[in-house]
C-alpha cells in the first residue's frame, strides 16, 4: 500500500486514507489501530468531527507499540468555518494538534470556503455544527490564507505547525483567486472534494491537476451513514452496474468505488470503523479497471451531492453555485 501522490511541496501523500467523520466515542481509536495494522498511513481528521482526541489515542498507542513511526504517517486536519478570522487560525490548529497529541500535521485544509460567525450565546446542547452553521461571516478566503501580522494558514507552515496547507470544497474560481493573489507564499497543495461515480468532478479535477493541486475524493462510497440520508436517495454500494463490474474482478463494490479514484491519480479516504471493511477497503492495489470500465463508471455522473451544504446557498462564498 505504498502508492502515493506527489504534492507540489515535494512530499508524498498516500493515495488511500481512512475517513473519521461520523464516528461514535469509543470506536474510532480501535478503528485507527486496526487501520495501522492493515497498512494505512494516512488519516483524514477535522476539528468539527469531534473525534480528534480518540484518533490521537489510537495513533499514540500504535507509535508506543512500535508498529509505526510518526514520520511515516500522513495526518490531515481541517480548519472549521468559525475560525476563518485571521487571529483565530493558529489557535484552532493548536487545539487540533493538542487533541491529536501531535506536534505537527502533514496537511491542514480550510474545510470550506464559507466563514461562519460564532453565536454569542451558544446552546451547549446543540452540536458545534448546528450552533454555528447558519450565521454567515464576511471573512475573505484570501485573508484566511495569507500570511500577515496575525496568524493565518501560511503562517502555520512557517511556524512549523503544519508541513503543507490546502483547501476543501473550493470551486475553481475560488482556487484561481488564491493562485492569483499577489505575494502568495504557499500554494494550496490539495483540494479535498466530494467525488464518486454520481459526482465525477471531471472539470474540477482536470483544473486542479493542471495547477499542480492534488485532489482528494471524499464520501467515495456515497456516505451511506450520512445523517440526512433519505430512503429514495441513490445508493452507490447497491448500484447493479457497480456490482456487475465488481463481480467481473472478483472484488466488492466498495473496492471498485475506491479503485476508480486511484486510477485517476485521485487520493481517496473511505471511512469505516469495521475492522473487516478497513482491510477490504485497502485491497485495491491488486487489480485494474479497464479503460472501458472507467468510462462506464464516469457515465454514471448525475451531479448528486452528499454534502451540498444547502443551508448556506446564499452565503457569498457558497462553492456550488457555479458549474465547477
Ligand atoms: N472535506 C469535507 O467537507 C468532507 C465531507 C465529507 C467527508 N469527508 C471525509 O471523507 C471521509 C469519507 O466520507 P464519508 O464518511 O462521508 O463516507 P464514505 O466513506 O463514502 O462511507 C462511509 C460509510 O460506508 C460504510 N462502509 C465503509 N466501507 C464499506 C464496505 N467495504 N462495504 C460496505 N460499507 C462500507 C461505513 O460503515 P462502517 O463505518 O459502519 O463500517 C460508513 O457507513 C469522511 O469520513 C471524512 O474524513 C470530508
Ligand atoms: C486570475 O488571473 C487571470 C490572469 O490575469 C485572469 O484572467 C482571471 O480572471 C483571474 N481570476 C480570478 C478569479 O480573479
Amino acid at each position: 500500500m505504498a502508492t502515493c501522490a506527489q504534492l507540489s511541496s515535494g512530499v508524498w501523500m498516500p493515495l488511500l486514507g481512512l475517513g473519521t467523520w461520523k464516528v461514535m466515542a469509543g470506536e474510532i481509536s480501535a478503528a485507527v489501530m486496526a487501520a495501522i495494522d492493515a497498512g494505512y498511513y494516512h488519516f483524514d481528521c477535522a476539528y468539527v468531527y469531534q473525534s480528534e482526541n480518540e484518533v490521537g489515542e489510537g495513533i499514540q498507542q500504535k507509535i508506543k507499540e512500535g508498529a509505526v513511526k510518526r514520520e511515516d504517517l500522513f495526518i490531515i486536519s481541517k480548519l472549521w468555518c468559525t475560525f476563518h478570522d485571521k487571529p483565530l487560525v493558529k489557535g484552532a490548529c493548536q487545539k487540533t494538534l493538542a487533541a491529536l497529541k501531535l506536534d505537527y500535521l502533514d496537511l491542514y485544509l480550510m474545510h470550506w470556503p464559507i466563514g461562519f460567525k460564532v453565536q454569542q450565546q451558544r446552546c451547549p446542547w446543540l452540536s458545534l455544527w448546528e450552533s454555528s452553521s447558519t450565521i454567515p461571516s464576511n471573512t475573505d478566503i484570501l485573508h484566511t490564507w495569507e500570511i500577515s501580522s496575525a496568524a493565518a494558514m501560511e503562517e502555520l507552515v512557517d511556524a512549523g505547525l503544519v508541513k503543507a496547507i490546502g483547501i476543501s470544497n473550493f470551486n475553481h474560481k475560488q482556487i484561481e483567486r488564491i493562485l492569483n493573489k499577489s505575494g502568495l507564499k504557499y500554494k494550496p497543495v490539495n483540494n479535498q472534494i466530494e467525488c464518486h461515480p454520481y459526482l465525477t468532478q471531471e472539470k474540477l479535477i482536470k483544473y486542479c491537476q493542471s495547477k499542480g493541486i492534488a485532489v482528494t475524493a471524499y464520501s467515495p462510497l456515497g456516505s451511506p451513514d450520512r445523517p440526512w440520508a433519505k430512503p429514495e436517495d441513490p445508493s452507490l454500494l447497491d448500484d447493479p452496474k457497480i456490482k456487475e463490474i465488481a463481480a467481473k474482478h472478483n472484488k466488492t463494490p466498495a473496492q471498485v468505488l475506491i479503485r476508480f479514484h486511484i486510477q485517476r491519480n485521485v487520493v481517496v479516504i473511505p471511512k469505516s470503523v469495521t475492522p473487516q471493511r478497513i482491510v477490504e477497503n485497502s485491497k485495491v492495489f491488486d487489480f485494474e479497471l479497464t479503460k472501458e470500465e472507467m468510462a462506464t463508471i464516469l457515465s454514471f455522473n448525475r451531479n448528486w451531492r452528499v454534502c451540498a451544504m444547502s443551508t448556506c446557498k446564499t452565503h457569498k462564498e457558497y462553492p456550488f453555485n457555479t458549474e465547477y
